[in-house]
């Protein structure tokens, strides 16, 4: 169908899935055993409810926001994925450019199928990316990616600490990842005795340190002066030894359900976190020292609001932009960049908010979720 029948980001996986190779949907679609995670992800914000304002003045609104100090014209980013060119030929670069276009921040995969500098070059000036970073065995090359990435710019390192092991993915263990494909990884490097006979995902990730753990922290402070961020964090007492640590920030994220089944949703762990950051070290979110992300489920403005709402910064998206790239290329990824801005104005709107600051904790009734 024609673009302009998408209405939502929804339609991007219906579409995608009929038209996308079989590998590919098997890979960007698959998450870890029963994937009751990764359902979870997406209804935990059907129970969180909104308590609008009326009568405010909403005939100007702005959603542009600030992610780690740099501006954003939504409290959105593109969040890391690998192996773009498995939906696109184009691959991240398609993230790039659209994400130019709209003033989004792009995360970059280390498992990107376009070299890193590629992605870089890409980039407009003052075009702001981070960088996912899964923490090699070998120390020497973390340490030559890490410093890479800052001298080429980059304004954030996220690095992924819930993968030691890659999740059981099974829809994408039934395929085969073949050596030359046209996705392969062009980053990680290191992949010589890779076990290609089980999917995508087991084939790329054999290099990931296992071992890594809360003593690295210092080594990373030491190699780098960009900001740290831990990806994957899943309760609330590994957030605070975040902030002990001096990290900037978390992403309260489970993979997008593609490692741990039946770890909790980042919403749920969201609450806690904000609840317990606040009690034991007397923090108010969203907060710009020690900022808070989520990820996972994400598909409408209203699921940001509410994140936003309960003290995050902003929120990552994953595989609706995977899947509006492997349909239309970079002019799905900008179709539903245009969506979410359009969702924003008008919720804003209908929730009595003219902008992003004014999203307050007493805006939405989050007692679905739950207590700890
Ligand atoms: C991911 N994600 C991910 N995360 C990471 O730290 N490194 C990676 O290489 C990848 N690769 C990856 C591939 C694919 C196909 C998916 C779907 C996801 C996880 C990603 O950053 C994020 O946590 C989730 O995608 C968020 O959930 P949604 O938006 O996809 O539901």
């Amino acid at each position: 169908p024609p673009l302009s029948e998408v209405l939502n980001l929804h339609d991007f996986e219906a579409i995608a899935k009929l038209v996308m190779p079989e590998k590919a949907w098997a890979y960007y679609s698959s998450a870890a055993d029963d994937e009751i995670t990764n359902r979870e992800n997406h209804t935990a914000y059907h129970r969180v409810w909104f308590r609008p304002r009326i009568m405010i003045d909403v005939t100007k609104v702005d959603w542009s926001t600030k992610i780690l100090g740099h501006h954003t014209s939504m409290p959105i980013y593109i969040t890391a994925t690998a192996l773009g060119k498995l939906g696109h030929p184009d691959g991240e670069l398609n993230f790039t450019r659209a994400a130019a276009n709209h003033n989004i921040i792009q995360m970059i995969p280390t498992l990107a199928s376009c070299s890193f500098d590629e992605l870089v070059d890409a980039a407009q000036p003052g075009q702001v990316q981070f960088l996912q970073l899964y923490v090699n065995t070998n120390r020497d090359v973390t340490k030559r990616i890490v410093q890479h990435a800052e001298r080429r710019g980059i304004k954030g390192l996220f690095i992924t600490v819930d993968a030691p092991q890659l999740g059981r993915r099974e829809k994408d263990m039934r395929q085969k990842f073949e050596a030359d494909d046209p996705s392969e990884v062009k980053n990680a490097g290191e992949s010589d005795s890779v076990d290609r006979s089980q999917g995508a995902a087991r084939a790329i990730s054999s290099f990931i340190d296992p071992g890594l753990q809360w003593s690295d922290i210092p080594w990373f402070k030491k190699i780098t002066k960009m900001p740290l961020i831990l990806k994957g964090v899943q309760r609330w007492e590994d957030a605070l030894k975040a902030y002990d640590l001096g990290l900037t920030g978390v992403v309260l994220s489970n993979h997008g359900g593609r490692q741990l089944d039946f770890a909790p949703s980042g919403l749920e762990v969201l609450v806690e976190v904000v609840e317990q950051l606040g009690k034991k070290r007397g923090l108010k979110f969203p907060n710009e020292k020690f900022q808070l992300f989520v990820d996972g489920g994400v598909r409408r403005a209203t699921d940001v609001i509410k994140a936003v709402a309960l003290g995050a910064t902003a929120v990552g998206i994953g595989r609706p932009f995977l899947y509006a790239h492997s349909a239309y290329g970079q002019e799905g990824v900008e179709h539903g960049l245009q969506i979410l801005q359009d969702e924003f104005q008008m919720n804003l709107r209908l929730i009595g908010a003219n902008t992003i600051k004014d999203i307050s904790r007493d805006m939405v009734d989050a007692s679905g979720l739950g207590s700890h």
